[in-house]
């Protein structure tokens, strides 16, 4: 399929194209490198442009044939988000909306979305199904909810199909550590544990203790980049015209902060300065995924389903590359 990847230079999009390629398909990465990375991905796929140029998206659909639209691109820092919603609105949503429209006027039929787990908001109950209440608490979760209504709207007017992927935790590297997580900044717990131990950054915060899980910090659901990557393949093979698809893809297991942080030591052998902190507005105790509907709908399995298997990959990377892709 000849398929355009937006925000592919990111770090699940650059894993994702990573293994769109190596499966055959013609890929278009169109990525403004604000906070993807031009080493990301093979420099004969990469259009720099930025989302809001939809007349320059518009070309690219036509000129290279597009068949298929994976749509990764957007800004994704919940804390940044409830302090610039306009910055969340318009990048996530305006211009997504751009681009669906787009994409309906010529004539792309498939459509897979990067969603998140962040629009359960609370979650009523655990693991999440996909069926469960949506009710985001942040700006950012909103944005992401108000595209996923905006496509299933679409899809029911339009010979058009989509999916939708609502990520857990993303976390690992490729397996031979040569493209991985480079967030300038970082807020994700994994790189920010591994710097910690490497001594690139003095500590890692905890953002709570007091929460009602077993050791009292955090409990989230970690699923390697690359078993995201192959979500999108085998969500692609799935979309037909009129497809309303929405998948959760977790492992269908939790591990608390401090689970994160002892395993991050094990695998280095190396301590990872600890620093507690008060609780974050917005940061439910427990986000698991019911994995359950992918398996069975679309034949997925995680090929690294332990913590301990993610965390490898990452160590592989964060040791070959100590400044991320600036080295
Ligand atoms: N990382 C996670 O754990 C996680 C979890 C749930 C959902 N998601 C979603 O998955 C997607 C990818 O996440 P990621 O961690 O790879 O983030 P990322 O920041 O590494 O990748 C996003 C890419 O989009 C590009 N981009 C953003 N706005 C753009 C614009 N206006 N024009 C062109 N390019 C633009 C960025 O430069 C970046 O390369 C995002 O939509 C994010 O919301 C991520």
């Amino acid at each position: 399929m000849r398929i355009l990847v937006t925000g592919g230079a990111g770090y699940i999009g650059s894993h994702t194209v990573r293994h769109l390629l190596a499966n055959g398909h013609e890929v278009t990465v169109f990525d403004n490198l604000e906070y993807g990375h031009r080493q990301a991905v093979p420099a004969e796929a990469l259009v720099v442009g930025n989302l809001r140029d939809i007349d320059h998206l518009d070309q690219l659909l036509v000129v290279n044939r597009i068949e298929a639209v994976i749509h990764f691109a957007a800004l994704a820092s919940v804390g940044e988000s409830v302090t610039n919603p306009a910055k969340y609105y318009t990048n996530n949503l305006i211009y997504s909306l751009q681009l669906l429209d787009r994409c309906r006027r010529n004539g792309i039929q498939k459509f897979v979305f990067s969603s998140s787990c962040a629009t359960y908001g609370e979650p009523t109950q655990v693991p999440i199904p996909e069926d469960a209440p949506q009710n985001p608490v942040n700006p950012y979760g909103h944005t992401k909810l108000a595209f996923e209504r905006a496509l299933a709207d679409y899809a029911a007017a339009h010979p058009f199909g989509f999916c939708t992927l609502r990520y857990f935790n993303a976390a690992g590297a490729a397996a031979d550590g040569s493209i991985g997580e480079d967030h300038t900044p970082e807020t994700h717990l994994v790189p920010l544990a591994f710097r910690a131990a490497q001594g690139k950054i003095p500590h890692v915060t905890v953002f709570g203790t007091d929460y009602p899980t077993p050791d009292g910090t955090c409990v989230r659901d970690y699923v390697h980049v690359d078993d995201l990557a192959t979500a999108h393949a085998l969500a692609l093979d799935k979309i037909a015209p009129g497809s309303k698809l929405a998948y959760n893809v977790g492992l269908g297991r939790g591990y608390s902060v401090r689970e994160v942080i002892a395993a991050v030591e094990a695998v280095t052998g190396l301590k990872v300065p600890v620093k507690e902190g008060p609780r974050r507005a917005g940061d439910p105790p427990v986000l698991v995924a019911s994995a359950d509907k992918i398996r069975h709908e679309l034949g997925w399995s995680a090929k690294y389903d332990s913590l301990r298997a993610i965390l490898d990959t990452a160590w592989r990377w964060h040791q070959s590359h100590p400044n991320g892709f600036g080295e």
